[in-house]
């Protein structure tokens, strides 16, 4: 089986974060989180990889993931020249495929739970696609699927965004197709918002009488469009850290809980950190900082006087603020100034900033 993940997009909701970047490549407990998606392929044992780039800073893509061998797969870049909808950019893929049964991931979903058993149940089954299915409180934002109540095994109709949702079972971004797809997507006409849409295509194979199974995911999933969303991603992938880099710490400061340090990271003995917390490598982090709970801190990024929770502060960024950050995004290479006066505030930083509070 191969596999595709969509890196393409523009990412509007996540500005100013995607002014200088792929939205794929920020940062998710310090991994860009497209890598999420190409090492859950890889698990499952899909090491032929096709990335779909788009026209924002597609070089970026290239340059992090190069031809896949430091990551232990083979990538094949496929360019899109705009944003014309999930069946458009799996379209391009066709050559790609070739005859064989595949996976498509959007490199803006992570998901808890592996693919492992996913994979091997689409492997062995004569279906034309497979889909995943994952209960949410807001279905008005998802695409959703109504089962049929007469075949619980059987999807009715699938729905984008629906006013009144006929279930809250959201199709999630993960896609096991064989390349019947692509005669169908043929056939689609752009929607209202001139995309060519990963639903319409799903119903048309529907209404062709192809069979599509599904499967409900445990555990949780999440699609991260908004900056609200990449702040809960983060806090869910950093549940889920371990403590075996916890011995680093080479400290007096106060630390709790699950927190993994990188290799050069100082941190100064006045510091108070709440786990769970990732921090980079070659960091400074002190004095007067506390951090947590779920703070990701990148490579490079001296933290001084603040403190901070629930936020993502990119590589080579440097605070000297008496300032209480919440739910903020700080991207790489910012700096943040403060005169004395202690500020609480959430920011939403692009590259490079310069803020004096
Ligand atoms: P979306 O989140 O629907 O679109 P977007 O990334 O352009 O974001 P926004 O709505 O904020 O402008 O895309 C879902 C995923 O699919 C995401 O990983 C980007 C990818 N994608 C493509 O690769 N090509 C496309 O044509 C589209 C529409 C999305």
């Amino acid at each position: 089986m191969k596999g595709i993940i969509l890196h393409g997009g523009h990412g509007t909701r996540l500005r100013p974060l995607t002014h200088t970047g792929p939205k794929q490549l920020l940062p998710i407990a310090n991994k860009p989180m497209s890598q999420y998606a190409l090492e859950d392929l890889k698990t499952a044992g899909v090491t032929e990889i096709g990335i779909i780039i788009g026209d924002v800073f597609p070089e970026k893509v290239k340059e992090y993931y190069g031809t896949g061998e430091n990551f232990g797969v083979k990538i094949t870049y496929i360019y899109q020249d705009a944003p014309k909808g999930i069946s458009h950019a799996i379209r391009l893929c066709k050559d790609f495929i070739g005859n064989d049964k595949f996976i498509v991931y959007l490199g803006d979903n992570v998901l808890r739970r592996n693919l492992i058993d996913y994979t091997k149940k689409f492997q062995s089954s004569n279906s034309d696609a497979m889909i995943l299915l994952c209960k949410v409180d807001d279905p008005q934002r998802f695409g959703i699927a109504e089962l049929d109540q007469n075949d619980s095994g059987k999807i009715k109709k699938i729905v984008e965004k629906p006013k009144v949702p006929p279930s809250d079972l959201a199709v999630i971004g993960i896609y096991f197709l064989t390349p019947k797809i692509f005669d169908i997507i043929d056939r689609l006409k752009p929607s209202w918002r001139g995309e060519l849409e990963i639903t319409e295509a799903l119903q048309m194979l529907m209404d062709d009488g192809n069979k599509i199974e599904y499967d409900t995911v445990t555990g949780w999933w999440k699609d991260t469009g908004t900056p609200e969303d990449i702040i809960h991603a983060n806090k869910l992938v950093l549940d889920s850290i371990g403590t075996e880099n916890q011995f680093l710490i080479d400290s007096d400061a106060e630390i709790k809980d699950n927190v993994v340090v990188g290799t050069g990271t100082i941190i100064d003995n006045d510091s108070c950190i709440i786990g769970p917390v990732i921090i980079g490598k070659n960091c400074i982090i002190g004095p007067g900082v506390q951090l947590g709970p779920y703070v990701s801190v990148g490579d490079n990024s001296n933290l001084k006087c603040c403190t901070i929770q629930d936020s993502i502060i990119m590589r080579d960024c440097n605070v000297n603020a008496k300032v209480d950050f919440d739910s903020s995004i700080i991207s790489h290479g910012s700096e943040i100034m403060a005169s004395d006066i202690p500020k609480k505030c959430q920011l939403l930083l692009g590259e490079r900033s310069q803020i004096n509070l």
